[in-house]
C-alpha cells in the first residue's frame, strides 16, 4: 500500500480524507504521524498557487506523495475579498468571531440579493518525481446577516448555503462534508486517482 502524506494536522480535514481514500489504495498519514512539524508560508496570490507550494514543499523534504489543501471564502461585492486572506482578514492573529464580524460591518449596508459569496477550495497531490494532480471544488451561497449555528469553523455560522434555508454551521459534519468545497475537490481528485490508477494497470 502507498503512504499518502497529508500536509495537515487538522483532523476533521484528515477524517475526510480517509473517508474518501478508503477505497483507493492509500494510507493517509498525517504530519503529526509522520513526526513533522513545519509550517510553509502561504504567500501566493491564489489557493492554487499556496496548495501546490505547500504540497511540492513537504513532498521535497520527506520524499513522500503529499495531498495539500488552500480554501477560502470569496464575497462577490467585496471583489472575491477576503480570498487567500479568509484566515486573517481582520489581522495577522484574528479569531473566527472578529473576521466574521469584519464581514459583516462591511456587508452592513449591503441587500440580500448583492450578499452573494462561494468557498473555494484546490488541492495538491504531489509525487516525489514532480508529477500532480490539482483539483478545485466551490460551494455557492450568501452571506447572512447574523451568525446562526454552532457546528463547523471559519466563516461557517455567516454562510447560507445556496438550495438550503441554513448556515453551514446549522449542518451536521455528515452533511456538509457532502456539499463543501473541499469534499467536491476531493471527489474531484479520486475520479482522476481512479483514471491514473486505470490507465497504469
Ligand atoms: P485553510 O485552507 O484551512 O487554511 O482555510 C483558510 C481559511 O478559510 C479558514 O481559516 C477559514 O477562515 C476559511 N475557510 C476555509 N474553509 C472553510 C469552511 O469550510 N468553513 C468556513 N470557513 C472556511
Amino acid at each position: 500500500m502507498k503512504r499518502l502524506l497529508i500536509a495537515s494536522n487538522n483532523e476533521g480535514k484528515i477524517m475526510e480524507i480517509r473517508g474518501m481514500f478508503s477505497l483507493l489504495d492509500y494510507e493517509i498519514v498525517s504530519m503529526k504521524d509522520a513526526g513533522l512539524d513545519f509550517t510553509i508560508v502561504e504567500d501566493q496570490p491564489d489557493f492554487s498557487g499556496n496548495s501546490f507550494k505547500k504540497a511540492r514543499e513537504i513532498s521535497k523534504y520527506t520524499g513522500e506523495i503529499v495531498l495539500a489543501d488552500d480554501s477560502g471564502l470569496e464575497v462577490e461585492v467585496l471583489g472575491n475579498k477576503p480570498g487567500v486572506f479568509s484566515s486573517r482578514f481582520a489581522g495577522e492573529y484574528a479569531s473566527d468571531e472578529e473576521n466574521n464580524n469584519k464581514l459583516l460591518s462591511l456587508l452592513k449596508d449591503v441587500p440580500i440579493e448583492k450578499r452573494k459569496a462561494q468557498f473555494r477550495c484546490v488541492i495538491t497531490m504531489y509525487w516525489p518525481n514532480d508529477f500532480y494532480l490539482q483539483t478545485e471544488g466551490i460551494c455557492p451561497g450568501r452571506i447572512g446577516f447574523i451568525p446562526a449555528g454552532s457546528g463547523g469553523f471559519g466563516y461557517d455560522p455567516l454562510f447560507i448555503l445556496d438550495g438550503y434555508q441554513k448556515t453551514m454551521a446549522e449542518l451536521t459534519i455528515e452533511e456538509k462534508n457532502k456539499v463543501s468545497h473541499r469534499a467536491m475537490a476531493l471527489k474531484a481528485l479520486f475520479e482522476l486517482l481512479k483514471a491514473k490508477a486505470a490507465l497504469n494497470t
